[in-house]
């Protein structure tokens, strides 16, 4: 069993961000800039948020971060961001998900231009990726991306079975990894919550991408010998062994399903740290395009 080792890969990757930024800032009136839109104060989403600060600061890419209160209006939010969608030293902006309940997060997102989309959850930008039109992939299906390719895992002819069906992930990835070129022309079966007897799918998956949100939800019973597996989930679960009282686990059972896998990403270490460097190249894919214009 190898592990994908998602910390080292983004530190790779960001080491190569850093360089380019530092080459193309030279020339420039102006280096890359990413905001961030954060309403209320969601711990798991303050802690996000800080990691992308720190990770961008790390690049040399400035950021902001917009703290905004959980009682914010959708006008107000709106003015945020038609404020950044105009203002022309910030390439990118993200506003952080989940929303507190009173915001529509559909309408707010679709409220964000598609050029400084760097989630890549705008409709154009999503339809744009479905028609294999160069576009900023949102960052979790482009991690999983980036991991296939820099551990040189074949994709083409494979069984590719993706659990969960969401818009971030299971959806996007799914369509990626049937298109054509590398990563890609795998045979890919979506499963989600409807589907019956899952493990007759997970048992025929060459590469099982996991994203169902329920701790240690695949072990080794639903694993072909030899299969690729990639974790997505992330959750903390209570472990009074540990000084913090808990640990984190992903959505794959890991001791014993890397009994049986011939590739599998750790959780902590694998998917996550790839989010955030994901989200640095979108931000420098935008910033790009705007020297070019
Ligand atoms: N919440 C969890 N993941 C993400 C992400 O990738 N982008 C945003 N904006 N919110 C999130």
């Amino acid at each position: 069993m190898k592990l994908i080792d998602g910390k080292l890969i983004s530190e790779q990757i960001k080491k190569e961000i850093a360089t380019e930024v530092a080459q193309l800032i030279d020339n420039a009136p102006r280096g890359p800039h990413l905001a961030a839109i954060i309403v209320g104060s969601d711990p798991a989403s303050m802690t996000y948020v800080a990691a992308k600060e720190r990770a961008c600061k790390s690049v040399g890419i400035t950021s902001s971060v917009y703290n905004l209160a959980e009682q914010t209006t959708e006008k107000e939010l709106m003015q945020l961001i038609d404020f950044l969608n105009e203002d022309s030293e910030v390439d990118g902006f993200i506003v952080q998900l989940p929303l507190p309940t009173h915001l529509d997060e559909q309408k707010v997102i679709n409220a964000i231009k598609p050029e400084k989309d760097v989630d890549g959850f705008h409709p154009i930008n999503l339809g744009k990726m479905v028609l294999g039109i160069d576009t900023m992939v949102s960052a979790t299906p482009n991690g999983i991306l980036e991991l296939l390719s820099r551990y040189k895992i074949e994709t083409a002819g494979k069984h590719c079975v993706v659990i969960g069906r969401s818009n971030i992930v299971g959806t996007p990835v799914s369509i990626l990894l049937s298109r054509k070129g590398y990563p890609g022309n795998a045979t890919v079966t979506l499963c989600h919550s409807q589907t019956p007897k899952l493990a007759d799918y997970t048992l025929a998956a060459d590469i099982l991408i996991v994203a169902i949100g329920k701790p240690e939800f695949v072990d080794e019973s639903m694993v072909k010998p030899g299969a690729v597996i990639i974790d997505v989930g992330i959750h903390r679960i209570d472990d009074s062994a540990k000084s913090s009282g808990y640990r984190l686990v992903g959505d794959v059972d890991f001791n014993s399903v890397s009994k049986k896998a011939s590739y599998i990403s750790p959780v902590p270490g694998g998917v996550g740290p790839m989010t955030i460097a994901a989200l640095l190249m979108n931000t420098l894919k935008a910033y790009k395009k705007t020297q070019i214009n």
